[in-house]
């Protein structure tokens, strides 16, 4: 594997989960970037990294010698910041989502092209090896067809404030669900045909976030319906009572001979359920941000032909989150070719 340098920006959860990450492939970041100097501090001296800046534009255009920028800031900056990497030809990790909007993703997409950098967008949790088995199962035809995979995702009102922001990461439907459709897309290998969903702002009178004069859809029951017949459903909800500690129903893959749950909330491998036998699958533990950055340098180097997760699938996995608020805001189902 060939040496780069890295130019993370954003020093936040993600930021920080991939410093981890590219500290454990050996992958050397050369400098940081974020508008908070309290988080730029920490993990540059976390990682002992003396080049900081406050702003991404400085920084990408003074980094001569990182080849790669590391996009761990809110989901309004993914446009900007890609803009100016490209101008620089610097490939890309962009965290997902991919954009706000289409129109967006498609400026991403014009510039990835003219630049002709490579790019990836950050859907680690579809790397994990329990989701390529769920696969193999399902298309080994150990499952029965068709399936329904339930899903399910619980929390308050979120302390990062521009995940509820309409204008900003706009809600779990867009901020949470994509990695969702990527798993059921990815264990059903088919793609999606529509999307029915109803939903709404749970959260609409909180005092933290007032400040938004358009807040974001925060509780939905989200569902998609693929190709090959198999369904899934997730319903979710940023809008609990603060304190609440509700358990989520773990997820479920039915189908009519098999049934598949996570054998516990923390993980651990997932259980089988055959008529009155049951089968338990153990996973190891692994760090899904390193095996993204793992597979995203091998990409880069021309050692795979695909990177982890692609421009074009974060663009689809928005256009399905896009469809989903549709549904909700109209009360129809939505053809994912209409969206
Ligand atoms: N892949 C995943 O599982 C996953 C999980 C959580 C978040 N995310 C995504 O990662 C991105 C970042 O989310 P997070 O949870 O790390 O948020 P965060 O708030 O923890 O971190 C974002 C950081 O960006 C900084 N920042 C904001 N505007 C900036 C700017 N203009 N220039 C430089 N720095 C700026 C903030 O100060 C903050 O430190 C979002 O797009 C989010 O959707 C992905």
């Amino acid at each position: 594997m060939a040496e780069h340098k890295i130019l993370l920006i954003g020093c936040g959860d993600m930021g920080t989960q991939h410093a981890k990450a590219w500290a454990a492939i050996g992958q050397p970041i050369g400098a940081l970037v974020d508008i908070d100097e309290e988080r730029l501090q920490r993990l540059g001296d976390t990682y002992a990294i003396d080049r900081r800046f406050t702003r991404y534009d400085e920084a990408i255009a003074e980094m001569h010698d990182a080849d790669i920028v590391d996009i761990c800031v809110p989901l309004a900056f993914h446009l900007p910041v890609t803009l100016q990497a490209c101008a620089a030809k610097k490939h890309i990790l962009c965290e997902k989502p991919l954009a706000r909007s289409l129109d967006e993703a498609d400026s991403m997409d014009q510039a990835v092209k003219a630049a002709g950098i490579k790019f990836a967008i950050g859907f680690q949790r579809n790397l994990p090896p329990w989701v390529n088995f769920l696969r193999r199962e399902v298309q080994a035809g150990h499952f029965g067809h068709p399936l329904l995979f339930t899903c399910d995702s619980m929390a308050e009102v979120r302390p990062k404030r521009f995940m509820h922001d309409r204008h900003g990461n706009n809600g779990p439907v867009v901020d949470l669900l994509e990695h969702y459709f990527l798993l059921w897309e990815t264990v059903f290998d088919a793609k999606p045909v529509d999307v029915g969903a109803f939903g709404f702002i749970a959260a609409h009178d909180r005092p933290e976030i007032a400040q938004f004069p358009e807040k974001a859809i925060d509780t939905a029951v989200v569902t998609i319906r693929y190709a090959s017949g198999d369904v899934g459903t997730v319903t979710v909800s940023w809008g609990l009572a603060a304190g609440c500690r509700i358990s989520e129903t773990p997820d479920r893959l039915i189908g009519p001979k098999r049934v598949a749950m996570p054998a516990s909330s923390e993980g651990g491998g997932w259980t089988l359920y055959e008529g009155p036998r049951e089968a338990h699958r153990a996973f190891p533990s692994v760090n899904a941000h390193a095996l993204q950055a793992q597979a995203f340098i091998e990409y880069v180097d021309g050692e795979r032909e695909n990177p982890p997760s692609s421009l074009a699938v974060g663009r689809e996995m928005l256009q399905l989150s896009l469809a989903a608020l549709t549904s909700i805001e109209t009360g129809h189902v939505v053809s994912v070719s209409e969206a």
